[in-house]
């Protein structure tokens, strides 16, 4: 049975396709339409989705109804209505936990979806077995840990439901402990919050300058972690103490600063690459199907069709220490993974400043590394996998690296091994074999607020405009 899943009417359209135990395409609508965060799916889109064949039903990954009804009480900017039809529909956090458990490795896991809201949900507990997802726990709007968050991502100067992200980078670069007790006022413990935050913070009554923005971003990455840490221990300890493994989901599991701290807790973690609700056009086909699929990786989207270049990609960095690349098929999920990334050397301390110029994004926004998997615990502190840059561990070897390490000594690590990507693993391999250094900066090819690039007719713009060649 084929099944196609898809979301609209929030901040990152998508559609899936499901046929039987396998993932056949999963794309985003903003990499087709070039308007970053693009609420709504759009013809290239499904186009690209139908080449896989007419589905047998279509699936949509959240109750229209449900979410006009809570728009109506309470008021808010979003819309509710989605432009296509569909055959099913599913609650938002339940599109939520079947998009993380299913594709998961485990047969047992507690599910945890924290985000802004769905239709009236915010944060919800799933116990996972075999092939039964059941709810434990539902906390309803408006005590929610997305809504705090994004509510000081608005009081900051940054766009609500997309810079959380840029917050989170701020973070670094402040004193937590300038504004903790003020922002804790905002959240003191995990069942309380000061007020709705839908209309976001109503009542700071200082000024805030440059500085201020920092020292607030780190408060609130710390209260957050905080509060998230009580909530994860909850679940652990009290809602599911026979489970070891964790499924994480929802725009929540995006805080990969703060998912760090969950190995302390849980045994396994699964956190899919694509947790916020683009992913949840997959979670509908999968509430649908109600049963796991094969996971072969987040290369899912539109394909270029062209063989890793790898030796290519390799001399480019050897003499040029950078090397934009496009191959394959699309990323699903927020972070570049190699097949539309630029790559770069990370021991070049003054590569930060080209890439950055490339991009022309914030300079203290970091880079990520991407590691050959096995060299992995001897460069981060770390005893886990992380192929999709979802953790970040302190780095072991910051004067050799120092491109790849964030201001406060931690790196958003991409683990690869030679099975998930033997074309980006051949890549690192050779440049070990040259430099004894296993590891490469892999940021986003995209400039500053807009999608990834997916198609060659965007490639083609690229190069033409920042003058800058894409191995391809
Ligand atoms: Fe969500």
């Amino acid at each position: 049975m084929k099944i196609l899943g898809f979301n609209e009417t929030s901040h990152d359209a998508a559609v899936a396709v499901v046929k039987n135990g396998m993932i056949l395409f999963a794309g985003h609508a903003e990499r087709y339409s070039k308007e970053k965060n693009d609420w709504y799916t759009n013809d290239d889109l499904w186009n690209d989705a139908l080449r896989w064949g007419k589905p047998d039903a279509i699936a949509y990954y959240e109750k229209p109804w449900l979410k006009k009804f809570r728009l109506w009480k309470n008021g808010g900017a979003a819309d509710w209505k989605p432009k296509h039809r569909y055959d099913v529909s599913f609650k938002h956090h339940y599109s939520h936990a079947c998009a993380g458990y299913y594709t998961s490795p485990f047969d047992k896991a507690a599910i945890v979806v924290l985000d802004a809201m769905g239709e009236f949900a915010t944060s919800t507990v799933w116990s996972g077995n075999g092939e039964e997802i059941k709810l434990v726990k539902e906390i309803k709007y408006p005590l929610s840990f997305g809504l705090f968050y994004t509510a000081f991502t608005k009081l900051v100067g940054l766009k609500p439901n997309e810079h959380e992200y840029i917050l989170m980078g701020m973070a670094g670069y402040g004193d937590p402990t300038r504004y903790f007790k003020k922002v804790s006022e905002y959240f003191p413990y995990t069942g309380k919050q000061k007020y709705n935050y839908h209309k976001g913070i109503t009542d700071w009554d200082e000024p805030i300058d440059e500085q201020a923005k920092f020292d607030i971003a780190a408060a609130v990455q710390r209260v957050y972690e905080y509060r998230l840490w009580d909530f994860m221990c909850q679940v652990r300890n009290e809602l599911l103490p026979d489970y070891d493994n964790l499924v994480f989901m929802g725009g929540c599991a995006l805080n990969a600063s703060a998912n760090t701290m969950l190995w302390k807790i849980f045994d396994n973690i699964w956190i899919m690459p694509n947790p916020g609700d683009a992913g949840s056009s997959l979670g509908a086909a999968l509430a649908l199907r109600g049963r796991h699929v094969k996971w072969e990786g987040p290369y899912l989207g539109y394909d270029l069709g062209n063989e890793y270049p790898v030796d290519a990609i390799f001399n480019e960095i050897m003499t040029n220490r950078v090397c934009a690349v496009a191959a394959g098929r699309a990323e699903f999920g927020p972070r570049a993974l190699g097949n539309r990334s630029i790559l770069a050397d990370p021991r070049d301390p003054d590569i930060k400043d080209k890439v950055n110029r490339i991009k022309q994004r914030e300079l203290f926004r970091p880079f990520a590394p991407v590691v050959m998997a096995e060299h992995a615990s001897e460069w981060f502190d770390m005893n886990y996998e992380s192929p999709y840059m979802q953790y970040t561990p302190r780095c072991l070897k910051p004067d050799i690296i120092p491109s790849v390490v964030h201001v406060d000594g931690t790196s958003r690590v991409q683990t690869v091994t030679r099975e998930q990507h033997p074309g980006l693993y051949s890549v690192l391999e050779k440049f070990y074999n040259e430099t004894g250094v296993p590891v490469l900066l892999n940021t986003s090819l995209n400039v500053k607020g807009q999608p990834l690039l997916n198609d060659e007719e965007d490639i083609k713009l690229w190069e033409e405009t920042y003058n800058t060649k894409i191995v391809r």
